[in-house]
């Protein structure tokens, strides 16, 4: 089995800045590339969260390797207010690890034949399920909102018409289906079932969800001078972390018709305006981090917002999906 190459990774340890005495959480272990640069950059400690039972495993044996400073829990991030741990800083490094889209058993990789999984945490309804269970209408709205596949409707209605005779259980049937209905010459020259394997991933994981209620929970916990970094892989999951972070930077709130006037105080400062990117030297030899973004901020003395963000980053929720289609 590969590893796993950290992405970004001197771009975390940067805007991170781990200091000796602090705790840091690393919300997305994976294969504990973060982890091990945190801890050899500060005499710190380091608690490792995945919802994945393989990475707690990896986690666990990182434990005995380097005993009192790093602790494994297997549990969603977005539960991090939960850790009954003063925290010093976090990190999100959001998404699939190499770990799981290479082992064609968890049914990740429309490459790789296997079993339509796609659950992190090995537990819930997995994609096979979604694909058997859901309507025409909320299939193509889900394509067409997780995956911004343009052909969502055809690829919904193949789906719907010929799954009557055969279900869809295996990774390799259903990137045959959208193959089909959209031909070879896809838009943006990446595999035809790209879109549609990541708005799958995306729902059955609830990706959406637990990367905004883990903003939140961050919010929540982190002292002033807190950091949060967060590194996203896609479109919809960077607005998210975008429209999150300005809104907690912004300041007053006033318009042509309403005059300013003091808004809630600032949460965070944005320690960099712009997402920073992997260098191209980074690209050329790891490909999976040309789509990264880097969004960080520093927590300010003023209190955590009450509840999310309305309209955060303009994706609906699991039942928003289901009652617009
Ligand atoms: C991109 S990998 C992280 C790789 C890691 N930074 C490294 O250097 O090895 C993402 C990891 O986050 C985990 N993950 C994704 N969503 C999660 C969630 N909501 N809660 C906990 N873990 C999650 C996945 O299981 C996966 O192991």
């Amino acid at each position: 089995m590969s590893g796993h190459l950290p992405v970004m990774l001197a771009e975390v340890l940067e805007t991170l800045a781990p200091q000796a005495g602090q705790v840091i959480v690393d919300g997305t272990f994976g294969g504990g590339g973060y982890t091990r640069a945190i801890l050899a950059a500060a005499p710190c400690q380091v608690i490792g969260l995945d919802r994945d039972p393989d990475a707690f495993a990896r986690g666990k044996s990182l434990e005995q390797e380097i005993p009192g400073r790093f602790t494994m829990v297997q549990t969603q991030f977005s539960k991090l207010d939960e850790l009954q741990a003063p925290i010093d800083a976090i990190v999100l490094d959001i998404g699939v690890s190499s770990f799981q889209i290479d082992q064609p058993e968890r049914g990740f990789s429309f490459m790789q034949d296997g079993p339509l999984d796609m659950r992190m945490g090995k537990d819930g309804p997995s994609a096979a399920d979604v694909v058997a269970h859901l309507s025409e209408a909320e299939l193509s709205t889900l394509f067409h909102i997780y995956g911004e596949e343009r052909e969502a409707r055809r690829i919904a209605r193949a789906i719907v018409t010929d799954r009557v005779a055969t279900p869809y259980l295996r990774t390799s049937e259903l990137a045959g289906v959208v193959s089909r209905v959209i031909g070879r010459k896809h838009q943006d020259h990446i595999h035809p079932a790209t879109r549609v394997f990541q708005a799958l991933r995306i729902y059955v994981n609830d990706e959406m969800g637990e990367l905004e209620r883990a903003l939140v929970a961050a919010e929540a916990i982190l002292p002033p001078g807190g950091r949060l970094v967060v590194v996203t892989f896609h479109s919809l999951e960077d607005r998210a972390v975008k429209t999150f972070l300005n809104d907690r930077s912004k300041e007053a709130v006033g318009s042509r018709h309403a005059p300013a006037q003091a808004g809630p105080a600032a949460s965070f400062t944005l320690i960099n305006r712009k997402p920073l990117n992997a260098t191209e030297a980074e690209v050329a030899s790891n490909p999976r981090a040309r789509s990264a973004k880097l969004r960080a901020a520093i927590r300010t003395s003023a209190p955590a917002r009450a509840g999310r963000v309305t309209g955060l980053s303009g994706v609906p929720t699991l039942d928003q999906i289901k009652r617009a289609a």
